[in-house]
């Protein structure tokens, strides 16, 4: 950390979290705290809650969690720094300039370090590209139709004939060969030792929204396998949360977004003036592709090629946007395979009709799905359309309903009020299966066993009611904390009570790591549930006797038969237990 932690404090107070996360997502006033959606998962009943008397977030759902700097790294996927920068600016607090002393530098996070080597490699490359190494590139790249403004757009590149050059290069800047491990552009085996992943391939840096590059991909030139070389999954860089070219399509200011499968096919769409053109990474779209881009839209038009895999893959993507909110459409592209070859080929215009003409996405299925009934069989036909029945069954509203019962007997031979009927059938005969809601792509937090469960009550109660402070801690020390986490936290929350006021928010501040924030975020949001005061008086002394009794028994397990002294602390504590289960707590 560069920053003292009375910086760090001062920023972190004077960013209202309620203020700041409501910026971001639509909370509703619930008694003491604040709820929405939450946006680091999909759910459509908000389980998202935000505290304004801790300053603390914490989802329910998924486990999300921590102080106001932890939701802007979270959800700008910003480091430390870059999310301190963030709300100082915002509350108009200068910082203090950062020294990057020797020290300062070697203790840098790792993520921070990470980036700039790949910002570093991405110089690298861009520089090799019009070096006369890299004129068949260059060559390549304009022969598919690239122009220099696109090139330097995308800031494509070049990565050198030789498969040390990269290696090389950074370690001429100083670079361990332990961040080059960790910074997945480099290869390692026993023969060779270190060494480049990319060599002889054209280069797309890939950037996250704020335009750092985080990873890249690779191409042959030709023919050669494998086509495309992608980075691996580094500390930066998650393929699952980033999308190639959103940022430069999150500003577009165009109603839909579309989403393709290639780098090359982004570049051309954008070149050809579509620059709301997003991919994924090498691979198939995931949940929170669809929240990221739900940030930025409400439309989505698919252009996945034309061809088994690209229609599986919209199939896949389809239920995903949906249930984060985004309408889908898809666009066909025959007899052209990709957007890339379909713009080469037609150009722009025709494109465009293809976006106006682009089919819903309900309608797309069912066209899919009839391809797998015979239709010319009265049998088939009946089966096709009680498998359309039971989809559009599953419509929440009526309208919706109507709506697509009309839309499918336009296109196929059923009458409306033929087709409405067995709609009514199928919603008669109960919710059908497949309704059963709700695709949980992130895991619920696991269930804690009870002695875990105990403690970060103890932690949720005395940052939420700190007026119980004094009883729990006639009982209760940091050191009978048997978790790790718990016993840390505990003891900055102990030593915060001597010196005046207790504030959690200020106890996420001394973890830099997102991981971290979150874990300590749960501590203080160990949801109880108890219906009145007397209940929660209750629980709390029965919490309070379960982790003493625990500590006791750790205590006696680890007790040296020779330490008098500790043998007499163990005796006092067993004969305190049970005062414990008449300890008086009012709030
Ligand atoms: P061009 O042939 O350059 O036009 O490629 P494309 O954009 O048409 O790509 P294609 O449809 O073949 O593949 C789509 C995406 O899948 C690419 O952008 C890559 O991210 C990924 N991909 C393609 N081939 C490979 C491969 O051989 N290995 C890996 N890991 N990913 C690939
Ligand atoms: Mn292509």
């Amino acid at each position: 950390m560069y920053y003292s932690d009375d910086v760090i404090e001062e920023v972190r107070s004077r960013n209202d979290i309620v203020d700041v996360i409501s910026g971001y997502v639509k909370l509703k006033r619930q008694g003491s705290s604040y709820m929405g959606l939450c946006p680091f998962h999909s759910e459509r009943s908000p389980s998202f809650s935000v505290s304004p008397g801790r300053q603390l977030y914490y989802c329910f759902g998924c486990g999300a969690g921590g102080n106001v700097l932890t939701f802007i790294m979270e959800y700008e996927n910003f480091t430390f720094q870059e999310a301190l920068k963030m709300l100082a600016d915002r509350a108009g607090i200068p910082l203090p300039e950062q020294e990057y002393s020797e020290e300062a530098r070697r203790q840098k996070d790792l993520k921070e370090s990470v980036r700039e080597i790949n910002k570093m490699a991405a110089k690298y490359f861009y520089y090799m590209l019009r070096s006369p190494q890299g004129e068949r590139a260059l060559k390549y790249l304009t022969d598919r139709g690239l122009s220099d403004e696109t090139i330097r757009r995308f800031g494509l590149g070049y990565a050198g004939q030789y498969s040390d050059a990269l290696y090389r290069y950074l370690k001429g800047k100083k670079i361990s060969d332990q961040l080059l491990r960790e910074s997945g552009l480099m290869q390692v085996n026993e023969r060779q030792g270190m060494y480049d992943k990319f060599w002889n391939r054209v280069m797309f840096p890939i950037m996250d929204v704020n335009n750092k590059v985080i990873g890249f991909g690779g191409r042959v030139m030709g023919d050669g396998k494998p086509k495309y070389l992608n980075s691996p999954e580094t500390v930066i860089f998650d393929k699952g949360r980033n999308l190639y070219g959103l940022n430069y399509a999150r500003t577009a200011k165009k109603r839909y977004m579309l989403v393709c499968e290639g780098y090359m096919d982004v570049i051309s769409m954008h070149q050809a003036g579509f620059t709301n053109a997003v991919a994924s990474l090498g691979t198939a779209l995931t949940s929170q592709h669809a929240m990221l881009l739900k940030r930025y839209t409400n439309e989505v038009i698919l252009t996945y090629d034309s061809d088994d895999a690209g229609v599986r893959a919209a199939l896949r993507a389809i239920p995903l946007l949906k249930e984060a909110g985004i309408s889908t459409k898809v666009l066909h592209m025959e007899p052209y395979k990709d957007p890339d070859e379909f713009i080469k080929a037609l150009g722009t215009e025709a494109f465009q009709e293809r976006i106006d003409r682009a089919e819903n996405s309900f309608l797309f299925e069912v066209s899919v799905l009839q391809k797998s009934y015979d239709m010319k069989d009265p049998d088939g036909k009946t089966r096709f359309f009680q498998a359309v029945a039971a989809k559009i069954a599953e419509f929440e509203l009526e309208i919706e309903r109507e709506n697509y019962i009309e839309a499918i007997a336009g296109r196929y031979q059923i009458s409306f009020e033929g087709l409405r009927k067995m709609v009514m059938n199928v919603l008669m005969q109960g919710v059908p299966a497949r309704k059963i809601p709700v695709r949980q792509q992130q895991p619920r937090p696991e269930k804690e066993e009870g002695t875990l469960r105990s403690q970060r009550m103890i932690l949720t109660w005395i940052t939420e009611y700190p007026q119980l402070f004094d009883s729990i801690s006639r009982y209760i020390q940091p050191e009978d904390f048997s978790d790790e986490l718990c016993r840390e936290v505990a003891s900055m929350l102990y030593e915060q009570r001597k010196k005046g006021e207790i504030n959690p928010a200020l106890i996420i501040n001394h973890f830099t790591d997102v991981e971290q924030q979150r874990n300590a975020a749960r501590l203080f949001s160990t949801a109880v549930n108890v219906e009145n005061q007397r209940e929660l008086e209750k629980a709390v002394q029965e919490t309070v006797y379960k982790v003493m009794e625990q500590a006791v028994a750790r205590k006696s397990r680890e007790l040296d038969p020779t330490d008098m002294k500790g043998l007499q602390e163990l005796i006092e504590a067993k004969r305190r237990l049970p005062e414990i289960r008449k300890l008086h707590i009012s709030l």
